[in-house]
Protein backbone atom coordinates (compact mmCIF):
# COMPACT_ATOMS: atom_id res chain seq x y z
CA UNK A 1 0.00 0.00 0.00
CA UNK A 2 1.09 3.37 -0.84
CA UNK A 3 0.06 6.47 0.73
CA UNK A 4 1.47 9.65 -0.69
CA UNK A 5 1.07 12.97 1.24
CA UNK A 6 1.38 16.56 -0.21
CA UNK A 7 0.47 20.33 0.35
CA UNK A 8 2.18 23.33 0.95
CA UNK A 9 4.95 24.24 3.15
CA UNK A 10 4.67 24.42 7.26
CA UNK A 11 1.16 22.00 6.41
CA UNK A 12 3.14 19.31 8.68
CA UNK A 13 3.91 16.60 5.57
CA UNK A 14 7.01 15.62 7.08
CA UNK A 15 6.27 15.13 10.86
CA UNK A 16 2.57 13.66 9.94
CA UNK A 17 4.40 11.42 7.43
CA UNK A 18 7.18 10.15 9.95
CA UNK A 19 4.60 9.58 12.69
CA UNK A 20 2.26 7.75 10.09
CA UNK A 21 4.69 5.44 8.75
CA UNK A 22 5.88 4.49 12.30
CA UNK A 23 2.07 4.41 13.70
CA UNK A 24 0.93 1.48 10.63
CA UNK A 25 4.81 -0.23 10.44
CA UNK A 26 5.38 1.11 7.11
CA UNK A 27 8.54 2.60 5.35
CA UNK A 28 8.91 5.76 5.28
CA UNK A 29 10.24 7.05 2.07
CA UNK A 30 12.07 10.81 2.07
CA UNK A 31 11.92 11.73 -1.47
CA UNK A 32 13.28 15.23 0.18
CA UNK A 33 16.30 13.67 0.88
CA UNK A 34 17.01 11.93 -2.56
CA UNK A 35 17.17 15.27 -3.88
CA UNK A 36 19.50 16.79 -1.31
CA UNK A 37 21.66 13.49 -1.69
CA UNK A 38 22.07 14.33 -5.54
CA UNK A 39 22.74 17.53 -4.33
CA UNK A 40 25.51 16.85 -2.25
CA UNK A 41 27.49 14.64 -4.45
CA UNK A 42 27.56 17.53 -7.24
CA UNK A 43 28.56 19.70 -4.36
CA UNK A 44 31.38 17.14 -3.26
CA UNK A 45 32.28 16.97 -7.05
CA UNK A 46 32.47 21.06 -7.59
CA UNK A 47 29.73 20.88 -10.01
CA UNK A 48 26.76 22.69 -7.86
CA UNK A 49 24.94 23.58 -11.44
CA UNK A 50 25.91 20.51 -13.67
CA UNK A 51 24.85 21.85 -17.07
CA UNK A 52 24.03 20.42 -20.29
CA UNK A 53 21.21 17.62 -20.66
CA UNK A 54 23.42 14.85 -21.90
CA UNK A 55 26.40 15.67 -19.51
CA UNK A 56 23.92 15.82 -16.54
CA UNK A 57 22.01 12.44 -17.70
CA UNK A 58 25.88 10.78 -18.17
CA UNK A 59 26.90 12.17 -14.83
CA UNK A 60 23.53 10.38 -13.23
CA UNK A 61 24.21 7.19 -14.65
CA UNK A 62 27.61 7.05 -13.38
CA UNK A 63 27.13 7.87 -9.75
CA UNK A 64 27.97 5.99 -6.89
CA UNK A 65 24.94 6.89 -5.10
CA UNK A 66 22.98 4.18 -3.30
CA UNK A 67 19.73 4.55 -2.14
CA UNK A 68 18.31 1.12 -0.40
CA UNK A 69 15.32 0.47 1.95
CA UNK A 70 17.07 -1.26 5.13
CA UNK A 71 15.17 -2.07 8.61
CA UNK A 72 11.84 -0.12 6.97
CA UNK A 73 14.14 3.05 6.61
CA UNK A 74 15.77 4.64 3.17
CA UNK A 75 19.32 4.50 3.56
CA UNK A 76 21.26 6.74 1.33
CA UNK A 77 25.12 6.28 1.06
CA UNK A 78 27.78 7.22 -1.32
CA UNK A 79 30.88 5.57 -1.45
CA UNK A 80 30.17 3.73 1.11
CA UNK A 81 29.60 6.90 3.17
CA UNK A 82 25.93 6.69 4.88
CA UNK A 83 24.39 10.33 3.88
CA UNK A 84 22.17 11.75 7.19
CA UNK A 85 23.33 14.68 9.26
CA UNK A 86 25.04 16.55 5.95
CA UNK A 87 22.34 16.15 4.17
CA UNK A 88 20.29 18.68 6.51
CA UNK A 89 22.51 22.10 6.07
CA UNK A 90 21.00 25.13 4.24
CA UNK A 91 23.63 25.28 1.47
CA UNK A 92 22.23 21.79 0.66
CA UNK A 93 18.60 22.62 1.15
CA UNK A 94 19.35 25.51 -1.42
CA UNK A 95 21.30 23.52 -3.95
CA UNK A 96 18.60 20.83 -3.67
CA UNK A 97 15.56 23.01 -4.37
CA UNK A 98 18.07 24.27 -7.82
CA UNK A 99 18.56 20.74 -8.92
CA UNK A 100 14.91 19.83 -8.18
CA UNK A 101 14.09 22.20 -11.52
CA UNK A 102 16.30 19.91 -14.22
CA UNK A 103 13.77 17.60 -15.93
CA UNK A 104 17.04 14.81 -15.67
CA UNK A 105 17.01 14.60 -12.26
CA UNK A 106 13.64 14.67 -11.75
CA UNK A 107 13.02 11.31 -14.28
CA UNK A 108 16.13 10.01 -12.67
CA UNK A 109 14.48 10.09 -8.98
CA UNK A 110 11.50 9.26 -9.88
CA UNK A 111 12.30 6.36 -11.52
CA UNK A 112 14.40 5.54 -8.34
CA UNK A 113 11.54 6.20 -5.66
CA UNK A 114 9.31 4.09 -7.69
CA UNK A 115 11.65 0.84 -7.50
CA UNK A 116 12.41 1.29 -3.99
CA UNK A 117 8.44 1.50 -3.66
CA UNK A 118 7.66 -1.96 -5.02
CA UNK A 119 10.22 -3.24 -2.05
CA UNK A 120 8.05 -2.69 0.83
CA UNK A 121 4.43 -3.84 2.26
CA UNK A 122 3.96 -0.43 2.85
CA UNK A 123 4.92 2.71 1.95
CA UNK A 124 4.08 6.69 3.43
CA UNK A 125 5.75 8.78 1.34
CA UNK A 126 5.95 12.72 1.03
CA UNK A 127 6.29 15.83 -1.10
CA UNK A 128 5.86 17.91 -4.23
CA UNK A 129 5.15 14.76 -6.93
CA UNK A 130 4.58 12.04 -4.73
CA UNK A 131 1.14 11.96 -5.40
CA UNK A 132 0.63 13.59 -8.77
CA UNK A 133 4.04 11.86 -11.02
CA UNK A 134 5.67 9.29 -8.81
CA UNK A 135 2.78 7.32 -6.99
CA UNK A 136 -0.55 8.60 -8.93
CA UNK A 137 -2.15 5.44 -8.30
CA UNK A 138 -1.27 5.30 -4.39
CA UNK A 139 -4.37 3.80 -2.83
CA UNK A 140 -4.25 6.78 -0.57
CA UNK A 141 -3.64 10.59 -1.49
CA UNK A 142 -3.81 13.49 0.79
CA UNK A 143 -3.79 17.16 0.58
CA UNK A 144 -2.78 18.58 3.62
CA UNK A 145 -3.59 22.53 4.14
CA UNK A 146 -3.61 24.99 6.71
CA UNK A 147 -3.92 28.41 6.79
CA UNK A 148 -0.64 30.81 6.34
CA UNK A 149 -0.73 32.03 9.71
CA UNK A 150 -0.58 28.12 11.23
CA UNK A 151 1.62 27.17 8.91
CA UNK A 152 4.17 30.50 9.38
CA UNK A 153 3.88 29.72 13.29
CA UNK A 154 4.90 26.13 12.71
CA UNK A 155 7.93 26.99 10.43
CA UNK A 156 9.00 29.80 13.05
CA UNK A 157 9.37 27.46 15.96
CA UNK A 158 11.60 25.36 13.73
CA UNK A 159 13.49 27.86 12.76
CA UNK A 160 14.15 29.42 16.40
CA UNK A 161 14.50 25.66 17.80
CA UNK A 162 17.35 26.23 15.37
CA UNK A 163 18.31 29.07 16.61
CA UNK A 164 17.32 31.78 13.39
CA UNK A 165 16.03 34.71 14.53
CA UNK A 166 12.90 35.63 13.08
CA UNK A 167 9.71 37.10 13.29
CA UNK A 168 6.65 35.64 12.45
CA UNK A 169 5.72 38.78 9.95
CA UNK A 170 8.81 37.49 7.90
CA UNK A 171 8.08 34.15 8.03
CA UNK A 172 4.79 34.59 6.83
CA UNK A 173 5.97 36.83 4.27
CA UNK A 174 8.69 34.03 2.82
CA UNK A 175 6.26 31.18 2.95
CA UNK A 176 3.45 32.95 0.81
CA UNK A 177 6.74 33.42 -1.89
CA UNK A 178 7.41 30.15 -1.64
CA UNK A 179 3.82 28.84 -2.21
CA UNK A 180 3.36 31.21 -5.37
CA UNK A 181 6.67 29.45 -6.38
CA UNK A 182 5.48 26.33 -6.22
CA UNK A 183 2.57 26.68 -7.56
CA UNK A 184 3.50 28.78 -10.86
CA UNK A 185 6.95 26.48 -11.42
CA UNK A 186 6.62 23.81 -14.79
CA UNK A 187 8.03 21.07 -13.48
CA UNK A 188 5.87 19.35 -11.27
CA UNK A 189 4.28 22.37 -9.77
CA UNK A 190 2.19 21.86 -5.85
CA UNK A 191 -1.52 21.09 -7.00
CA UNK A 192 -3.42 18.43 -5.26
CA UNK A 193 -3.66 15.11 -7.40
CA UNK A 194 -7.18 13.58 -8.69
CA UNK A 195 -8.77 11.74 -5.76
CA UNK A 196 -6.77 13.03 -3.24
CA UNK A 197 -8.25 13.69 0.64
CA UNK A 198 -7.75 17.49 1.84
CA UNK A 199 -7.19 17.41 5.26
CA UNK A 200 -6.87 21.16 7.08
CA UNK A 201 -4.72 20.99 10.06
CA UNK A 202 -4.89 24.43 11.22
CA UNK A 203 -6.59 24.00 14.62
CA UNK A 204 -5.36 19.98 15.15
CA UNK A 205 -2.80 18.33 17.40
CA UNK A 206 -0.30 16.44 14.77
CA UNK A 207 -1.35 13.51 16.91
CA UNK A 208 -5.30 14.19 15.92
CA UNK A 209 -3.95 14.53 12.23
CA UNK A 210 -2.25 10.98 12.06
CA UNK A 211 -5.15 9.73 14.22
CA UNK A 212 -7.49 11.16 11.39
CA UNK A 213 -5.22 9.24 8.64
CA UNK A 214 -4.66 6.09 10.14
CA UNK A 215 -8.45 5.51 10.71
CA UNK A 216 -8.69 6.53 7.06
CA UNK A 217 -5.89 3.64 6.00
CA UNK A 218 -7.66 0.93 8.41
CA UNK A 219 -10.55 1.55 6.23
CA UNK A 220 -9.17 0.99 3.26
CA UNK A 221 -7.18 -2.39 4.98
CA UNK A 222 -3.53 -2.38 5.58
CA UNK A 223 -0.50 -4.22 4.39
CA UNK A 224 -2.07 -4.83 0.57
CA UNK A 225 1.39 -6.07 -1.37
CA UNK A 226 1.53 -3.88 -4.47
CA UNK A 227 2.35 -5.37 -7.54
CA UNK A 228 3.48 -2.07 -9.64
CA UNK A 229 4.70 0.74 -8.34
O1 LIG B 1 11.46 18.32 1.47
P1 LIG B 1 12.91 18.78 1.41
O2 LIG B 1 13.11 20.19 1.89
O3 LIG B 1 13.87 17.82 2.07
O4 LIG B 1 13.25 18.78 -0.15
C1 LIG B 1 14.48 19.25 -0.66
C2 LIG B 1 14.25 19.89 -2.03
O5 LIG B 1 13.87 18.91 -2.99
C3 LIG B 1 13.16 20.95 -2.01
O6 LIG B 1 13.65 22.12 -2.64
C4 LIG B 1 12.04 20.39 -2.82
C5 LIG B 1 12.68 19.30 -3.66
N1 LIG B 1 11.80 18.15 -3.78
C6 LIG B 1 11.14 17.96 -4.97
O7 LIG B 1 11.29 18.79 -5.89
N2 LIG B 1 10.32 16.88 -5.13
C7 LIG B 1 10.16 15.99 -4.12
N3 LIG B 1 9.38 14.92 -4.28
C8 LIG B 1 10.82 16.20 -2.88
C9 LIG B 1 11.64 17.29 -2.75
Amino acid sequence: MIIAIDGPAGAGKSTVSKLLAKRLGFVYLDTGAMYRALAWVFAKNGQESPSGEETLRAMLAQMELRFAIENERLEISCGGQTLSEELRSPEISEAASKISRLPAVREFLVDRQRRLALQGTGIVTEGRDTATVVFPNAELKVFLTADIRTRARRRLAEYLEKGASMSLEQTERLIAERDEADSRRDHSPLRPAQNSVFLDTSGLAIEEVVEKLAEMVEKLGSGKKRSEA
